[in-house]
C-alpha cells in the first residue's frame, strides 16, 4: 500500500514537472515564478477552451472569471483616496482624486486597461492598485475606462468607448471640475490598452486640429466613419489635447505574425504566439478558424496586393536594430489566402492597428514613453512604433527592458510579485512625474 502510495505521489509529481517545467531563456526575471505564474495561465486557458468546446461557456467568458479570482487576492493599497464611479458620455469609468489642499489644478492620466480587448478589471486588483498608486505618486486625477469587452462587443467598440470617455474628460468644464491643468493630461495603456491608448491619442490629435480628414482620405482601405466625425463636431472642441503618451508593451499590428520577436518568444509565458493572435481575431469579429491562416502570414502573402501600402510600415528587418534581429528572417509567402484581408478588413484600419496610421497622422501624436520587453512578442510591434515616431519627428522615450517578460505591470503585487514588473511601474511613473 505504501509503496503504491509512493509511487503514485511521484507519477504525479513528475506529471505536475512536466507540466510545470518549460525552457524558459536564462536573461528572464525570476524565471520558476513565471514558470508557475504560466501554468497556471496555461491551465485556465486549457479549461477554458474545454468549456467552449463542450458549448459550455464562451472561452473568454471562463478565462475572465479566473481573471477575476485572481484579482480578488491582490491586497488593497492607497486605500485612502477619493473615487467615483460614474459615466463619461455613456461610458463606465472610475475617476480616482488624490487629496486637494490647494487650489491649484493637477495633472491627470486617463488609464486604458490591457487583456486583449477581453479581459482584464480595471476596478480590482491589480489595475486598481496601479491606478491608485499612479494618483498619489503623481498627485493626479486618473480616469480609467472600464470599456465593454469581447466576446460582448468587437472593434471597433472598444476603441469608440475609448475615445468618447476620452472626449467628455478633455472638455474645458470636466476638466475644471475635477481641477485638472487641461495642458498636462497623458492617456496610457498596457498591452491591448497600449494599443487603445495609441489609437486615442491620434484620434484625439486630430480632433484638436480640427481635422478629422486626413486619416480617410489617405488610406483607401479605411471605410469613412462618419459616426466617429459627427462625435468630433458636437463635443471635445475646446481644443485639449493629449500633453504625452505612455504605452507598456502595446499590441499595434495583426499583419506579421512571425516578427523577430513573434518568432523569438512564441513559448515564453503568458503571452504565446497563437494566444496572441487568438485574441486579434476575438477582437476582430473574425472567424477563430483563421487561426492557422494568419500565423503563416498567409493573409499578407506577398500576392495579397491590399497589403501592399502597408508593408514598410511593419517592415522590422530595417526598423528593429540588428542584434535585436538575431538570426531571424521574415516569413512572407508567395501566395496565401487574399481572401483574409478582404473578409476581415479592420487588420488594415489604423484605429484597430495604430502603427499603420501614415505619417501625417503619426505627426500630429503626443510625445510618447514606449515600454518593451524582451521576452515579449510584441516587443518588435512597440520598436516599430517607436521607429514611426522618431522618424515623424516625434519626441520618444523608449525603456527596453532584457529581463522582462509581457503581463509584468500586472504581476507587481502579491500573491505574484515580480520584482521587474516593480521596477517598470516605477520607471514610467517617475517619467511621468519629470514630464507631465
Ligand atoms: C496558405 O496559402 C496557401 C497558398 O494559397 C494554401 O495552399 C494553404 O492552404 C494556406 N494555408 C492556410 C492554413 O490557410
Amino acid at each position: 500500500m505504501m509503496k503504491l502510495l509512493c509511487g503514485g505521489t511521484l507519477i504525479l509529481t513528475l506529471a505536475l514537472s512536466y507540466y510545470v517545467y518549460m525552457p524558459l531563456p536564462a536573461t528572464v526575471s525570476e524565471p520558476w515564478k513565471l514558470m508557475l505564474v504560466g501554468a497556471t495561465f496555461r491551465t485556465a486557458t486549457h479549461l477554458a477552451d474545454v468549456s467552449h468546446s463542450l458549448g459550455l461557456a464562451h472561452h473568454i467568458r471562463v478565462l475572465s472569471l479566473v481573471v477575476t479570482s485572481f484579482e480578488r487576492l491582490v491586497p488593497a493599497e492607497f486605500e485612502d483616496i477619493q473615487m467615483e464611479d460614474t459615466e463619461f458620455d455613456g461610458v463606465q469609468v472610475r475617476v480616482y482624486m488624490p487629496q486637494h489642499r490647494d487650489g491649484t489644478l493637477r495633472p491627470a492620466v486617463v488609464f486604458i486597461h490591457g487583456g486583449g480587448w477581453a479581459l482584464g478589471v480595471p476596478k480590482l486588483g491589480s489595475y486598481d492598485v496601479l491606478c491608485r498608486k499612479m494618483a498619489v505618486k503623481l498627485n493626479a486625477v486618473v480616469v480609467t475606462v472600464d470599456y465593454r469587452m469581447a466576446p460582448d462587443v468587437r472593434f471597433p467598440v472598444q476603441y469608440e468607448e475609448c475615445v468618447q470617455a476620452a472626449r467628455h474628460f478633455l472638455q474645458r468644464d470636466v476638466l475644471a471640475r475635477y481641477s485638472v491643468d487641461p495642458d498636462r493630461v497623458a492617456v496610457c495603456g498596457d498591452s491591448a490598452g497600449g494599443n487603445l491608448a495609441a489609437a486615442v491619442a491620434q484620434r484625439i490629435a486630430q480632433d484638436s486640429r480640427g481635422d478629422g480628414d486626413v486619416r480617410d482620405s489617405s488610406s483607401d482601405n479605411v471605410k469613412s466613419n462618419s459616426k466617429d466625425d459627427d462625435a468630433r463636431n458636437s463635443i471635445g472642441d475646446g481644443g485639449v489635447k493629449f500633453k504625452l503618451q505612455v504605452l507598456i508593451y502595446p499590441v499595434l499590428q495583426p499583419l506579421d505574425f512571425n516578427t523577430a520577436s513573434y518568432q523569438q518568444n512564441r513559448g515564453v509565458p503568458i503571452l504565446y504566439r497563437d494566444l496572441m493572435a487568438r485574441y486579434w481575431l476575438e477582437y476582430l469579429g473574425a472567424d477563430a478558424d483563421l487561426l492557422h491562416t494568419i500565423l503563416l502570414n498567409n493573409h499578407t502573402a506577398l500576392d495579397e496586393a491590399r497589403a501592399n501600402p502597408h508593408r514598410s510600415k511593419v517592415d522590422w528587418t530595417l526598423m528593429i536594430p540588428e542584434h535585436m534581429r538575431k538570426q531571424y528572417t521574415a516569413i512572407f509567402p508567395q501566395t496565401g489566402s487574399p481572401s483574409v484581408l478582404q473578409d476581415v478588413p479592420a487588420m488594415l484600419d489604423p484605429r484597430a492597428a495604430p502603427l499603420l496610421a501614415e505619417q501625417e497622422i503619426l505627426q500630429t501624436a503626443p510625445s510618447a514613453y514606449i515600454m518593451t520587453c524582451e521576452h515579449d512578442v510584441l516587443r518588435d510591434d512597440g520598436m516599430m512604433y517607436v521607429h514611426r515616431l522618431e522618424h515623424a519627428a516625434v519626441s520618444v522615450t523608449h525603456r527596453h527592458y532584457e529581463d522582462c517578460f509581457h503581463g509584468c505591470v500586472s504581476f507587481a503585487f502579491w500573491p505574484s510579485y515580480f520584482s521587474v514588473g516593480i521596477r517598470a511601474i516605477d520607471d514610467y511613473i517617475a517619467w511621468l512625474h519629470t514630464h507631465l
